[in-house]
This record gives C-alpha cells, structure tokens and sequence, in this order.
C-alpha cells in the first residue's frame, strides 16, 4: 500500500488557502496546517482525521519547532498573505510572505530530506520573472509596478519572495523544488476551466481573473501529480480562468 502523501500548509485561514486546505483533504492527503487561530479554518474540516491544526504564529516558531513540523512533509504550499486593511498592508511585518518563504526553505534544507521537498507559494501577477522575460509588460506599466512596489509593502514582498526562490534557492537545490503560481484578480466560484501560461497574459491596467477554488485545484496537483510538477517546477506558472480568455485549455479532474 502506497504510503499517505503529507503536506505542510500556512495560509490555511485564508480564502485560497482554505479552499487548498479542502481540496488536499478531499483528495486523501494528511495535511499539517499551521495557523494563528484554528477557529478561522472552514467549519467543514473540523474533526478530519488527515488534519493536523497546529496553533502558531509561523514567523515567531523557532527553528527547531519549525523543523519538526516539515519533517516528514513531502510539500509545503504558502497561501500566506498580508490582509487587506490599512493594518495588513502597512503594518508590520511587512516582509511577511518573504520571511516565510526563507524560512520554510532553510527550514527544509536543514533537514536534509533524502528526497526534495516541493514549495508551492501562492503569488500574484504583479510579480516578474527576472531578464525581462515577462515582455508582455510595457515600459508604462513596469514603471506603475515600480511605483507600486515603493508604496505598497505587499507588491514588494511578493516580488522578493519570487527573487528568493529564483536566484537562492535555484533549479538545483539537493533539497528543495519550487514552483510560485500566478493568479490573476482573484474571484469566488467552483474549479472550472483554467488555462496555464509560462508568461503573462493581461496587464494589470486590463486585468484577468481567477477562481481562488482553480488556484486551489493547481496547487493541489503540484502538490501530488507528478507531471504537473515535471511541467511547472522552477516556473511561475500564470494562471488565469479559461472563461476569461475564452479559450478551454486545462481541465480539473
Ligand atoms: N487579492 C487578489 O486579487 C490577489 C491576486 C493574486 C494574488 N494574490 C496573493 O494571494 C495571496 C493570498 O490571497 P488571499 O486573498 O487568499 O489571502 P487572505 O484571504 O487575505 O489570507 C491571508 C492568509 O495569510 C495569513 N496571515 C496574514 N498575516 C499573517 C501573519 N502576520 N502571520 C501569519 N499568518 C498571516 C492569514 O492568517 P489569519 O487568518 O490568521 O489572518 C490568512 O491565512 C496574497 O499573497 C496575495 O498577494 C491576491
């Protein structure tokens, strides 16, 4: 018998990260969510058996707490992000997405797992992938990103965090994968069609959209399909609703 498939999840309070949190429970998998206030989690996991809640506010754990729960984790997916209130944005931390992600890694590395370990962290479509590869973005707009990333915390964060994984932790580490997934403005609503692209497809002044549960989905095959994986490590994979491009491309199971 196959043994169960572990993943560590923050963020699990949120919308997306709630919605991942279902998917990866409905699909079988144990699930170790660490979260400031487990009463947040959906109603709808309490009591599953495959869910460990641990209460803990994941930049405050120390190393070797953190350590013990990626033990044994084949993936770790970061739904973290600064809530939208003037507290959220400009309070601190500020660098909060960023210090997790590094964290999370050095935290995996540290324990030298005889297999890598897959990072799967939620980001966003105003964060660019390095050497001008995104060339979708004209010169106006990366100068309103630029802008955007002086003013607004959140913007930059994302971006380093991407940068971390790009540039320290690379195509090759012994110990860790990645992959960060693009959304577009996120929406409610049910998986549906969803299309993946390795570059953008809107600009953020004609933005597209994304269901939080097709977001959900896509993590959720990182996490466990093995060639959606092989297709998207070391990438940051955009992912926008096939609808909104009218175009029927991807298909959840
Ligand atoms: N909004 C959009 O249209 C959009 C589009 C593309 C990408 N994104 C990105 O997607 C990510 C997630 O979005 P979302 O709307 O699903 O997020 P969300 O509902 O705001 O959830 C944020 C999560 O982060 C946690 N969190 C916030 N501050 C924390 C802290 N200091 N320490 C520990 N945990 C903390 C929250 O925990 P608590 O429940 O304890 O507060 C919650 O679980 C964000 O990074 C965002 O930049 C957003």
């Amino acid at each position: 018998m196959p043994t169960q498939q572990t993943v560590l999840l923050v963020g699990g309070t949120g919308r997306t990260g709630g919605r991942v949190l279902q998917q990866l429970l409905g699909r079988g998998i144990g699930v170790r969510a660490i979260v400031r206030s487990g009463g947040k989690l959906p109603p709808d996991v309490a009591g599953n058996p495959n869910l460990t809640v641990i209460e803990a506010s994941l930049l405050s754990l120390r190393d070797e707490e953190l350590q013990q729960h990626l033990r044994g984790c084949d993936a770790v997916i970061s739904c973290l992000g600064h809530v939208l209130s003037l507290k959220g944005i400009f309070g601190p931390p500020r660098d909060l997405v960023t210090r997790a992600t590094m964290r999370l890694c050095r935290g995996i590395e540290a324990l030298e797992p005889a297999a890598p370990v897959k990072f799967i962290l939620m980001s966003s479509v105003s964060v660019n992938r390095p050497g001008g590869l995104d060339t979708r973005r004209g010169s106006l707009e990366r100068a309103f990103l630029w802008m955007l990333c002086g003013v607004l915390p959140p913007a930059k964060d994302n971006q380093r965090a991407a940068d971390f994984l790009l540039e320290e932790i690379g195509p090759n580490n012994a110990f860790v994968q990645w992959a960060a997934v693009r959304p577009d403005s996120l929406l409610e609503g049910d998986v549906s069609e969803y299309a993946l692209h390795e570059g953008l497809v809107n600009s953020l002044f004609a933005p597209g959209s994304t269901n939080m549960a097709n977001v959900a989905h896509f993590m959720c095959e990182l996490a466990t399909n093995p060639k959606t994986w092989a297709d998207w490590k070391s990438k940051l994979p955009v992912i926008v609703n096939a609808a909104a491009l009218n175009v029927t491309t991807a298909k959840p199971a």
